[in-house]
């Protein structure tokens, strides 16, 4: 049997994909070690969760630090140190810095609010609606320099309905966004993912477009 990949997750709120990360460990579905939980913020309630689990916990405030890059280096040095082999960035709301998270290209990824390429950035709720769109969803896709630009691993969809607000949206959304989290993080830690040549591969294939979460959690071919 090989060893569980170790993670650390980022976290700058509350902390329910960390939630259900850790239950899908604690449930079987998950062959991870949490080697730590870190924020931005002090007051995250995602560390108080990992605190009660037991997880090695930072929070790193970026005041004190001179500029960005600074900061990205002192936190991955730090990530780095846990024994970390994977970062998941779960609703980490910082920007960084390229030269910072080059070292992690293919061992760090991110769950983004959106279809992406559509909605990067933020109010990405709000953005669907302003549009019009019948289709609203997440993704997961590996981090590089380009903000919310990085290659797709998965998505998982759901349609607008009639009457829904930012708020019903993000309701809907979050537990679904939880099976995606977990589903995308298992598949790496099996290698059933890979990060290749600055791409994608599932099952030893190149990902042209991304996978889709079914309805029984697993990740199917778009
Ligand atoms: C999630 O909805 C995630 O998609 C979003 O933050 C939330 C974190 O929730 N991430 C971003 O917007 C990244 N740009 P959580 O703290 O309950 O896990």
């Amino acid at each position: 049997m090989t060893s569980p990949t170790p993670i650390a997750v980022l976290a700058s709120g509350r902390g329910s994909n960390l939630a259900a990360l850790i239950a899908a460990r604690r449930a079987g579905r998950l062959a991870v070690d949490f080697a730590l939980v870190a924020s931005d913020k002090a007051a995250a309630p995602a560390l108080r969760r990992a605190e009660a689990e037991g997880i090695a916990t930072l929070a790193l405030d970026p005041q004190g630090y001179p500029d960005r890059r600074s900061y990205d280096l002192a936190l991955f040095e730090r990530v780095a140190a846990s024994g970390a082999g994977l970062i998941v960035l779960a609703g980490f709301m910082r920007v960084l810095d390229a030269a910072a998270l080059a070292p992690w290209a293919g061992r760090m990824i991110n769950l983004h609010p959106s279809l992406l390429p559509k909605y990067r950035g933020l109010h990405t709720h709000r953005r669907v609606l302003e549009a019009g769109d019948a289709e609203h969803g997440a993704s997961v896709h590996f981090v590089t320099p380009e903000l919310d630009g990085g290659p797709l691993i998965a998505q998982v969809r759901m349609p607008v309905q009639a009457g829904d607000s930012a708020e019903s949206l993000a309701a809907r959304l979050q537990p679904l966004e939880h099976r995606l989290l977990v589903a995308c993080v298992a598949a790496l830690a099996t290698g059933q993912v890979v990060w290749r040549d600055g791409g994608v591969e599932a099952g030893g294939q190149r990902l042209r477009a991304p996978l889709r979460l079914a309805v029984d959690g697993s990740l199917q071919p778009a």
